[in-house]
């Protein structure tokens, strides 16, 4: 008896060791089946899809069947298969394996059916519609940070926005998606968390997302800012931008909307990266065939906060923003919903003349309070958010929702003909 003690401490002893040694397991372990589908807008979104899924380590390929979304139960047999990439993403206990494939050659204005991997472990057919080619009236949903406990409280709201916009082409997220990750950690249990509240919406409706500080954010050690492992990994978003960030800076002209996708973590703390990300912005406005232009980026121009301001963001993009004129500034970090529109340096607001729209918001359980001096038309706490931004010739119409499906701020632009903007607001949203 004494003897089998003996080693039964030993062998606990051992796993102990061990498992000091080794990270934490996630509760989100990956198998054959694929999960985490998620659809990135990557080259022209007219003809082109690309999507990206998880599977363990068991799966040697990665193969994507896509074909038009026809009536027939028999899509496989006009279904083309395309080859992709994979990398491995090892954290928490698991290695993932991200699977990464591109569609080419579609037709615009089209549905198409889709799945990935490969019989027995293929997964569903999801359909996605291609965009149409030049301008066209186009919706799009807007969500703040995520970030903490998603699974719990951001569910409903995705899922509501989803179910209140079926007309939707895309999803912008603007950082901050999960709470702790860096270059060091994975942090599956989050990623698997963002994953499971927004089901196959990510499947069907393509997502821009740009990290916040929390995608870069090492808990023990705050000045080393490297983007968490799994961004690469888990998306296919587009390489455009300035050399060195590849799938955070970015730009997609979708139906006569240019989105300009920044890093602002980046910005804030490297001299260098901010000038080429200014630089390359300007580039992007200065050359733009799109009658409407977006802006997403995770640090806002104008805090909610005294303690939280973006010297470094306003200084380099606030004057582009102005000369170019920048219909929406759509960012997060802040944890509260504050829009203002602020008018370019030295210009008096005149009526109903419109300039930038700045726009703060948030979709997840993290709440701050606002204490920096009001630049805000519309300012909400302690409520989490989605917005739909609708783009139709010369009108682009905003709304924002809360939790519970109810209109909190709506606005209007109109493009005038001698190029100015107007701006309206309905009666029912209450400005302070
Ligand atoms: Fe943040
Ligand atoms: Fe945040």
């Amino acid at each position: 008896m004494k003897h089998f003690l003996s080693i039964t401490f030993i062998v606990v002893a051992l796993f102990s060791l061990r498992a000091t040694a080794q990270e934490r397991t996630t509760k989100y372990i990956p198998s054959p089946e694929p999960d985490r589908i998620v659809l990135n807008l990557n080259g022209d979104p007219a003809t082109s899809m690309a999507v990206t899924w998880r599977t363990d380590t068991t799966v040697m390929e990665s193969l994507a069947q896509i074909t038009v979304n026809l009536p027939t139960i028999f899509l496989a047999d006009s279904a083309t298969t395309v080859a992709g990439t994979w990398q491995d993403a090892e954290g928490d206990g698991v290695t993932g394996r991200f699977h990464s494939v591109r569609f080419t050659g579609l037709t615009p204005g089209t549905t198409y059916a889709y799945r990935v991997g490969s019989v027995p472990d293929a997964s569903e057919w999801f359909t996605f519609k291609t965009a149409e080619t030049g301008a066209a009236p186009l919706t799009f949903l807007y969500f703040g940070d995520s970030q903490i406990g998603s699974k719990s409280l951001y569910a409903r709201v995705i899922r509501q926005a989803f179910r209140s916009t079926p007309d939707a082409a895309l999803m912008l997220f603007a950082g901050d998606l999960v709470d702790g990750g860096s270059g060091r950690t994975l942090h599956n249990d989050e990623w698997g968390d963002w994953h499971a509240a927004a089901g196959f919406i990510t499947s069907v409706l393509p997502v821009l997302a740009t990290p916040g500080n929390h995608e870069f954010y090492d808990p023990a050690d705050r000045e080393k800012r490297d983007l968490n492992r799994y961004w690469r990994a888990g998306f296919t978003l587009p390489e455009n931008g300035p050399a060195g960030l590849e799938e955070t800076a970015y730009t997609v002209d979708y139906q006569g909307v240019r989105f300009i996708i920044i890093n602002s973590d980046k910005m804030i703390r490297n001299e260098a990266i901010a000038r080429a990300q200014t630089e390359w912005v300007e580039g992007l406005l200065r050359n733009n065939p799109c009658n409407w232009t977006v802006a997403m980026f995770h640090h806002p121009v104008f805090s909610t906060s005294a303690r939280r301001d973006n010297k470094v963001i306003r200084e380099n993009l606030k004057p582009l923003f102005d000369m170019y004129g920048v219909d929406l500034v759509l960012t997060g970090h802040d944890h509260t919903y504050a829009r203002g529109m602020i008018m370019p340096e030295g210009r008096e607001m005149r009526g109903n003349e419109a300039g930038p729209v700045y726009v703060v918001s948030v979709s997840g359980s993290k709440q701050y309070q606002q204490d920096a001096k009001q630049w805000w038309q519309v300012g909400l706490t302690n409520t989490q958010l989605w917005q739909v931004v609708t783009v139709d010739g010369t009108r682009l119409k905003y709304s924002a929702y809360d939790a519970s499906g109810k209109l909190a701020d709506q606005f209007m632009l109109t493009r005038m003909k001698n190029g100015r903007k107007m701006m309206s607001v309905p009666a029912a949203v209450k400005t302070k």
